[in-house]
C-alpha cells in the first residue's frame, strides 16, 4: 500500500517538473527582452538593439524592430519560420546592408518598412522567388546617391509580383535608372516624392497597372512630348507634380497645352512656374503661349543696357588718357605751340614785309622798274 502512496508521489513530481518546463518553454517563446507582446503584434522600439530580436513567439503577425542600431540584416536575422508574419517595420535603423536569403524564413510577409536607413548594398536574392510582398516603404532607406543604381539593382530581379505600392520617396534619385520598375508588373501606387529628380525619360515608367505616380518636390523643369504621350496612353494613371521648378519658355509649350486638356493631374492647380522671372509664381494654367518664348526679350534688353553702359566707361577712359597724355606733354605741346606761333609769326613778318613792299608806291615802281 505505502508502495503505491510513494509511486504516486513521484508521478505528482514529475508532472510538475513537466509544467515547470512547459511554462519556461512558454516564457523563453513568450516575448523577447525589451520587447512588448500583445496579441499577435511584437514592439522592440527604441531599445539599441543592434540585431532582431530571437525565439520571436511563432504565432507573430506583426514586428516592430524600429528606431534601433542595427547596420545588416541577413538569413541568421530569422532563424525560425515565422508563417504568420505579414507585416515587419524596421524604419530607423541605421541598416546598410540587406543580404541574401534575409526574407526566407517570413513567407507570408505583405508589408515591408525599411524607410529611414542608410543602406548601400540591397541583395538581389533578398526576397524568395515566391514572396508575397505588396507594400514596401523605402522612404528615404539609401545612403547616398552613388549607392541608388546598385542598391536597386533588386528591383530589377523581377520576382516582386504581388507588389503593388512602393514609396521610394526622400531618396536622392537624380535620374531614374533604366527600365528600373519595369519588372513590377502589380504596382499601381509610386512615390517619387522630393527624389532631387531632373527629368524623366521615355520608358522609365512603363509599368502597365501604374494608377498613382507621385513627383511632388523633385528639379522637373519640363516634360517631353515623349513622356506626356506615355501618360496619355494610361487614362487611370493620376499624377502629382507640384513643387516642381517649371521653367515657362518654348519648351513648356506642349506641357502647359496637355495640362490644359487632361484631367490626369491632381493638383494641376498648384503648379507655378519659377522661370523666367517675369512669369514667377504664375500658374501654368493661366500661361498664354505667346508668353512662352525663348527670345528672352527682357535678358536681351538688359544686355543692351550694360553693353551700353560699357561703351560709355571705355568712352570715358579714352577721355581721361587723352587728358593725361596732353597733361604729360604740356612742355612738348607749349614748344610745339611756340614753334607754331613762331612760324606763323616768321610768316606773317614776311607777309608784312612784302605788303609793306608792296603798298610802298616808290618801291613798287622800284620793283616794276626792275622788272623791266
Ligand atoms: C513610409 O515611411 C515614412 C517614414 O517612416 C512615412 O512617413 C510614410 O508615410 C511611409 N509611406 C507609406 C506609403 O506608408
Ligand atoms: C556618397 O558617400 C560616399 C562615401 O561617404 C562619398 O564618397 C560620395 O561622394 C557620396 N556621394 C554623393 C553623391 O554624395
Ligand atoms: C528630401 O529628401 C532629402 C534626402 O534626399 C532629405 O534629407 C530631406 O529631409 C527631404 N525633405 C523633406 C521635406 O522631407
Ligand atoms: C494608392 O493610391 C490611391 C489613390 O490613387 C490611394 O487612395 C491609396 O491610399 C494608395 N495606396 C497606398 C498604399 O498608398
Ligand atoms: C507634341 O505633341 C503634340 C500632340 O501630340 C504635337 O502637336 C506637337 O507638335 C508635339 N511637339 C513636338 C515638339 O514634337
Ligand atoms: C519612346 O519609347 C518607345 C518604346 O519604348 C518608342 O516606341 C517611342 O518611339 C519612343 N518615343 C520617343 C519620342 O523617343
Ligand atoms: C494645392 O496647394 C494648397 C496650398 O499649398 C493645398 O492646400 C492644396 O491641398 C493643394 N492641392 C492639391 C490638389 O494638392
Amino acid at each position: 500500500h505505502s508502495h503505491s502512496v510513494m509511486i504516486t508521489r513521484k508521478n505528482r513530481l514529475g508532472v510538475m517538473h513537466l509544467l515547470l518546463l512547459l511554462g519556461v518553454v512558454l516564457a523563453c517563446q513568450g516575448c523577447p527582452e525589451k520587447c512588448t507582446c500583445s496579441s499577435q503584434t511584437v514592439k522592440c522600439q527604441n531599445q539599441d538593439l543592434n540585431a532582431i530580436p530571437h525565439s520571436l513567439p511563432t504565432n507573430t503577425k506583426a514586428l516592430f524592430v524600429t528606431g534601433n542600431k542595427i547596420s545588416r540584416i541577413s538569413a541568421e536575422s530569422f532563424p525560425t519560420r515565422l508563417l504568420l508574419l505579414t507585416d515587419l517595420y524596421l524604419s530607423g535603423n541605421k541598416m546598410e546592408s540587406v543580404e541574401e536569403m534575409v526574407f526566407e524564413n517570413l513567407p507570408n510577409l505583405v508589408r515591408l518598412d525599411l524607410s529611414n536607413n542608410k543602406i548601400r548594398i540591397f541583395s538581389a536574392k533578398a526576397f524568395p522567388d515566391d514572396n508575397k510582398l505588396q507594400i514596401f516603404n523605402l522612404s528615404g532607406a539609401f545612403f547616398n546617391h552613388s549607392y541608388m543604381n546598385t542598391a536597386l539593382s533588386f528591383l530589377r530581379v523581377g520576382n516582386l509580383l504581388q507588389l503593388t505600392s512602393l514609396d521610394m520617396s526622400n531618396n536622392d534619385l537624380v535620374v531614374l535608372p533604366d527600365g528600373i520598375f519595369t519588372g513590377l508588373s502589380s504596382l499601381t501606387n509610386l512615390s517619387l516624392q522630393n527624389s532631387s529628380i531632373i527629368s524623366i525619360q521615355n520608358g522609365t515608367l512603363k509599368v502597365p497597372p501604374l494608377h498613382d505616380l507621385d513627383l511632388r518636390d523633385n528639379s522637373l523643369r519640363e516634360l517631353p512630348n515623349a513622356t506626356l504621350a506615355e501618360f496619355s496612353l494610361k487614362p487611370d494613371l493620376q499624377l502629382h507634380l507640384a513643387g516642381n521648378p517649371w521653367r515657362c519658355d518654348c519648351f513648356i509649350e506642349d506641357l502647359v497645352v496637355w495640362l490644359k486638356s487632361s484631367d490626369q493631374v491632381a493638383d494641376v492647380h498648384n503648379l507655378t512656374c519659377v522661370e523666367p522671372e517675369g512669369l514667377t509664381r504664375h500658374p501654368l494654367l493661366q500661361v498664354e503661349k505667346s508668353q512662352l518664348d525663348c527670345n528672352y526679350a527682357g535678358d536681351m534688353k538688359s544686355v543692351l543696357e550694360t553693353s551700353y553702359v560699357f561703351l560709355g566707361l571705355v568712352l570715358a577712359l579714352i577721355g581721361v588718357i587723352f587728358l593725361l597724355v596732353l597733361y604729360l606733354n604740356r612742355k612738348g605741346i607749349k614748344r610745339w605751340m611756340y614753334n607754331i606761333r613762331d612760324a606763323c609769326r616768321d610768316h606773317m613778318e614776311g607777309y608784312h614785309y612784302r605788303y609793306e613792299i608792296n603798298s610802298d608806291a616808290r618801291l613798287a615802281n622800284l620793283s616794276i622798274n626792275s622788272d623791266v
